[in-house]
C-alpha cells in the first residue's frame, strides 16, 4: 500500500529531474497526392496529420504540466525569439510546416480566452480572427538561396546526383533488379495506360518508388483506381523494394556524396542547437520540414540502422525527428558551463501514430552524449559552408559563383539570412545608389538584379525538376 503511492512519486521525480532547453525537429510532409507528375499537393489529410503531430509536440514540451516541457517556453503566447521554423518554397514543405505550427501554437481562445483577449484603451476588447490564430512566423527558402543547402543539400548539386545514379552499378541493384520483374510486371494492368506508364521497362525495380507512390496514393484517395486491388501483402512488397531503392540511392558508406543532404542537415542541426546554447536558453525550438530522402541519408550517415533495422525503411507520412539539448538535473536556469551539463538525445516519431522514441546515434549503447561529444561526431560528418557544398558539389547555382570572401564565410543557417543572402542584398542596395545617377545604369541594375533576385525563383521548385539526370526517383519530397 505504502509502496504503490510512493512509486509514482519516485517515478515522477526521476522523470522532473531531467531539464531541456532546447528542441529541433525536421518533419516530413503528411499525406499528398502522387509525386508522380512532380506537382504534389499536401492533403486535408496531410495537413491534419502535420497538425496532430505539431499539437503531440506542443503537449511534450510545451503544456504547462508536462514533465518535458522546455524550461521557460511561453505556454499560451507564441514568443517569436523562442521559435524558428523554416522550409523550402515549396507549397507542400511551407504547408506541412504551417499546419505543424498550427498545432504547436493553437489558436488561442481554446487555449486561455485571458490570454487571447486584450483590452483597448476605450475599454473594448479585441480578438485576432479565427478565434485568437497565432501566425507563427515561417521562414521560406527559395531554390537559388544559399541558404537552401541546408534542408536540400541534394538539388542543384551534380556530385550527389552522380553518386545517387551510382547506386544503379552496384550488384545489390541488378540483382533486384532481375530478381523482381516478374513482380513488377504484374502490375502492368493496374497502372498501364491510367498514367504515362506504357513501356515494359516502366514497370520494373527501377522504378520502385514511382511505383509504390502511385499505388499507395490510390489506394488511399482513388475509388475508382484499380489500385484497390492491390492486395496489403503486395502492397508491403512494393514498399520493401521502394525501402531498398530509396535507401540505396542516399546512403553508401563508402561514397558520401550519396548523402550530402544529411551532411548540410546535420549542419543546420548543429548551427540551431548551438543557438540555443549560445543564447544561453533564448532560442527553443527549431522546426525544418523536408522530405523522405533527407531523413534516410541522415539514417545512414548517423548510424542509426545500428540502431534499429527500421531505419533502412521509408519513414512514414508526417515523420519528425527530434533533437533534445538537456541537462541531467533539474536546473532553474541555464548552465553556466554548457559543455560540462548540457546533453544531446535523438528521437523519431514514425508517422503520426507512433510514440517519439530515443535513439542512440552514431552506433553507441547510451541513447544520449554530452553536447561537446555530440559536437565532435556531428561536425565531421557536416557540410558547414555554403563554399563547402559548392566545392563538394561541383554545382553551378549562381550562388556558387559569388566566389568572394563573404559567400565562404557564410554558415549553418541563421535567423535570418545568411552572409552570402546579406552580401548580395548589399551589393543590390549599392547598385541601387549608383541607379540614380542615370539610365545606364538602370539597365545594369536591372541585369544584375535577374541574375540574383530571389523573386525570380518563386514558383513551385520541386526537386526533380532540378536534377539533370532524372533517371531515378530519390529526390522526391
Ligand atoms: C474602441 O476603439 C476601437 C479602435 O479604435 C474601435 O474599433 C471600437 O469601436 C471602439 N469601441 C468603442 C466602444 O468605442
Ligand atoms: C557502395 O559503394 C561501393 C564503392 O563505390 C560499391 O562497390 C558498392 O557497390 C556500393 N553499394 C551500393 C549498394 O551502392
Ligand atoms: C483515378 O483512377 C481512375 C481509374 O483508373 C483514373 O482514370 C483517374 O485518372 C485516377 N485519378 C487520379 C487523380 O489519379
Ligand atoms: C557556436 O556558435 C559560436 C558563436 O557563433 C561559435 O563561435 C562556435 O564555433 C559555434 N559552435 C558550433 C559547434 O557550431
Ligand atoms: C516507419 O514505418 C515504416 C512503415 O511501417 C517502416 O517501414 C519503417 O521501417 C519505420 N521506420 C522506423 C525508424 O521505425
Ligand atoms: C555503426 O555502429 C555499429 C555498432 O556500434 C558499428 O559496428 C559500425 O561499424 C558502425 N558503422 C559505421 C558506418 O560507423
Ligand atoms: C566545448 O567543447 C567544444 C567541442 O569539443 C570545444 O571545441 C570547445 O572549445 C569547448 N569549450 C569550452 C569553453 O571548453
Amino acid at each position: 500500500m505504502v509502496a504503490a503511492t510512493i512509486l509514482p512519486l519516485l517515478l515522477a521525480a526521476s522523470v522532473a529531474a531531467e531539464t531541456i532547453h532546447g528542441v529541433v525537429v525536421f518533419s516530413r510532409h503528411g499525406d499528398r497526392t502522387t509525386k508522380h507528375y512532380n506537382a504534389q499537393q499536401l492533403t486535408r489529410l496531410g495537413a491534419s496529420q502535420c497538425f496532430q503531430v505539431g499539437s503531440a509536440y506542443r503537449s511534450r514540451y510545451i503544456d504547462g504540466d508536462s514533465p518535458y516541457r522546455i524550461s521557460g517556453i511561453s505556454e499560451f503566447d507564441y514568443v517569436s525569439s523562442q521559435i524558428y521554423a523554416t522550409a523550402p518554397s515549396q507549397g507542400i514543405l511551407m504547408n506541412t510546416a504551417t499546419a505543424f505550427l498550427q498545432g504547436l501554437y493553437p489558436p488561442l481562445v481554446g487555449l486561455d480566452a485571458e490570454v487571447a483577449s486584450q483590452t483597448l484603451n476605450n475599454g473594448s476588447k479585441s480578438i485576432s480572427p479565427l478565434n485568437g490564430y497565432q501566425y507563427v512566423t515561417l521562414q521560406g527558402v527559395v531554390g537559388n538561396s544559399p541558404d537552401t543547402i541546408w534542408i536540400k543539400g541534394d538539388d542543384a548539386c551534380p556530385a550527389y546526383t552522380e553518386a545517387a545514379d551510382a547506386f544503379e552499378q552496384s550488384t545489390e541493384y541488378q540483382t533486384r533488379l532481375a530478381e523482381t520483374r516478374d513482380f513488377y510486371q504484374s502490375f502492368s494492368p493496374v497502372l498501364k495506360s491510367v498514367y504515362d506508364l506504357d513501356s515494359p521497362s516502366d514497370f520494373s525495380y527501377a522504378k520502385a518508388y514511382d511505383i509504390f507512390d502511385l499505388i499507395n496514393v490510390a489506394r488511399i484517395h482513388n475509388a475508382t483506381s484499380p489500385a484497390r486491388d492491390v492486395s496489403d501483402d503486395e502492397l508491403f512488397q512494393l514498399r520493401t523494394l521502394a525501402d531498398s531503392a530509396e535507401f540505396g540511392y542516399n546512403y553508401n558508406r563508402t561514397q558520401p556524396a550519396r548523402s550530402i543532404h544529411a551532411q548540410t542537415l546535420g549542419a543546420a542541426v548543429l548551427a540551431q542547437l548551438n543557438k540555443t546554447v549560445t543564447s544561453a536558453g533564448k532560442l527553443k525550438f527549431s522546426l525544418l520540414a523536408g522530405s523522405y530522402d533527407t531523413m534516410l541519408a541522415f539514417f545512414g550517415l548517423t548510424n542509426l540502422t545500428a540502431a534499429s533495422p527500421d531505419f533502412f525503411g521509408l519513414p512514414g507520412y508526417a515523420s519528425t525527428m527530434a533533437f533534445e539539448l538537456f541537462s541531467p538535473d533539474s536546473e532553474t536556469s541555464f548552465p553556466t558551463d554548457p559543455n560540462a551539463s548540457l546533453r544531446v538525445r535523438f528521437r523519431f516519431k514514425n508517422g503520426t501514430d507512433s510514440s517519439l522514441d530515443s535513439f542512440p546515434l552514431f552506433g553507441e549503447k547510451e541513447d544520449s552524449l554530452p553536447w561537446p561529444e555530440f559536437v565532435n561526431k556531428m561536425q565531421p560528418r557536416a557540410i558547414t559552408t555554403t563554399a563547402k557544398w559548392c566545392n563538394a558539389c561541383g554545382s553551378k547555382a549562381d550562388f556558387c559563383a559569388v566566389n568572394d570572401e563573404k559567400s565562404s564565410a557564410a554558415s549553418a543557417p541563421s535567423r535570418g539570412m545568411s552572409n552570402a543572402v546579406a552580401g548580395v542584398i548589399g551589393a543590390m542596395v549599392t547598385l541601387g545608389v549608383i541607379m540614380v545617377v542615370g539610365a545606364v545604369a538602370f539597365v545594369l541594375l536591372r541585369k544584375r538584379a535577374r541574375k540574383v533576385a530571389p523573386i525570380e525563383a518563386t514558383g513551385p521548385v520541386e526537386k526533380g525538376s532540378l536534377h539533370t539526370s532524372g533517371s531515378h526517383v530519390s529526390s522526391e519530397v
